[in-house]
């Protein structure tokens, strides 16, 4: 069975594609999660793509990987700035994390500045849209190989 790679996303982005699209663009999770499932494909991996707006399913989500999956891509969301329960998580799976923005953070809000993910994540992309999303599956495909 191949290996699987699970891209989590936080609060607010299951409306991606309606939600403040100046900043976000208009492709939605489901157009992510078609373009991060072929790229997946080219490795010889398969993606899920999960979703929550609570910060405790997403540590449960995370947990759960630990059983399941080779590596996490994670785009946290406002709990970027925020979640040390996420980064706890984050650093007991043993595998790859990649952090995903869509936005360039570094551009926005003072508060947007500061990752707790980045303290574990192997490298980020920022700013590259949702485009990002399939670049972080990509260099995943070169970490599992
Ligand atoms: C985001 C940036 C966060 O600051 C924000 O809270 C989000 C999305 C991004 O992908 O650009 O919800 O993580």
């Amino acid at each position: 069975m191949s290996k699987l790679v699970t891209i989590l996303n936080g609060p607010n982005l299951n409306l991606l594609g309606k939600r403040e699209p100046e900043i976000y663009g208009h492709a939605t999770l489901d157009d992510v999660a078609r373009d991060c499932a072929a790229v997946a494909t080219e490795f010889g991996l398969r993606c899920e793509l999960l979703q929550s707006n609570i910060e405790g399913e997403l540590v449960n989500m995370i947990q759960a990987c630990r059983e399941t999956s080779a590596g996490i891509i994670i785009n946290p969301a406002a709990y970027t700035h925020t979640s040390v329960a996420i980064l706890d998580a984050l650093n007991t799976f043993e595998g790859p994390v990649l952090e995903i923005h869509i936005s360039n953070v570094h551009h926005r809000e003072e508060f947007r500045h500061h990752s707790f993910v980045s303290k574990r994540a192997n490298a980020s992309i920022i700013g590259m849209g949702v485009e990002g999303y399939a670049l972080c599956m990509r260099h995943m495909g070169s970490l599992l190989a």
